[in-house]
């Protein structure tokens, strides 16, 4: 990036976007191939990811905050028929977009902490629950994942859309931060911050995770 010029979006939203593109790729490679190992671990980078996401959009660069991209139904609508949405950062569809994406991929990575494959595997909090909630779950985690893949499929249409055809440079600003047309106008905060949210929400998982049950013992 040239000096002197604003990032659109900073490191963390950056780092957080491909890494969250690499894990949902191998966490449906690995739960469709059985490697429930390396499925959980994916799972859980994606929990992290996702809360640590959030809280920037709580607490992060300005372009990265909820407040910045996420408007009202009136705004969506005027977006929609043409009028305003020429702001730096999401466009109003985009942003709702954004956020059900991420709420999807929380929930079906939350959801697969209750899931197992009835022989081998069984999630971290599988006997926190009884079988009805267990089952439940087990429904969301198969039905939620054919929502995101589409929602998913509509992001990169509408990605594509924005830079082949109105010739917007959204995937440049997302690799390097900003690019023509696309900079920021806000000094983005200091990425250490990142750090400390994801180490406080990965040790917080942990800790959630360490108060589940063992699993019941099936020898008597
Ligand atoms: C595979 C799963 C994917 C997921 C779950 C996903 C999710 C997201 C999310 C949540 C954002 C908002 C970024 C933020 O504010 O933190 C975003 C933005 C973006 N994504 Fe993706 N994405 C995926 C794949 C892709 C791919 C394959 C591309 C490239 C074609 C792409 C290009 C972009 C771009 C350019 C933006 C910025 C849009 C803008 O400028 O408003 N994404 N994506
Ligand atoms: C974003 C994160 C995740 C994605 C995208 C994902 C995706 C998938 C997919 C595509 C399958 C295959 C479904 C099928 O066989 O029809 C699956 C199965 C499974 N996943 Fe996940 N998963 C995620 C997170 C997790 C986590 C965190 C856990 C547990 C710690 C988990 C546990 C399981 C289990 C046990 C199965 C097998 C279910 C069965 O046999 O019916 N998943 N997942």
């Amino acid at each position: 990036m040239q000096r002197g010029i604003k990032p659109l979006w900073d490191l963390p939203t950056r780092l957080c976007h491909w890494l969250i593109v690499c894990c949902l790729l191998l966490s449906w490679w690995s739960g469709e191939s059985q490697n429930y190992g390396i499925h959980q671990w994916l799972g859980y980078t994606v929990i992290v990811l996702v809360i640590s996401r959030i809280a920037w959009g709580l607490c992060g660069s300005r372009h990265s905050r909820f407040t910045d991209f996420v408007v009202g139904p009136a705004k969506v609508l005027a977006y929609i028929k043409g009028q305003g949405g020429d702001s730096a950062g999401h466009n109003p569809l985009g942003g709702w977009s954004v956020l059900a994406l991420l709420l999807l991929l929380l929930t079906q990575a939350v959801s697969g902490l209750f899931n197992s494959d009835d022989v081998l595997f069984f999630g971290p909090l599988y006997y926190a629950v009884n079988s009805g909630f267990r089952d439940a779950m087990g429904l969301v985690h198969e039905i939620v994942f054919n929502v995101l893949i589409a929602l998913v499929f509509l992001h990169i249409i509408a990605v594509l859309y924005h830079q082949l055809h109105l010739k917007e440079k959204l995937l440049q600003a997302m690799f390097r931060g900003s690019a023509p047309g696309r900079e920021g106008t806000a000094t983005p905060v200091s990425w250490w911050w990142a750090v400390v949210v994801v180490i406080t929400v990965a040790l917080g998982l942990w800790w959630g995770l360490a108060q589940a049950p063992p699993p019941v013992s099936m020898v008597w």
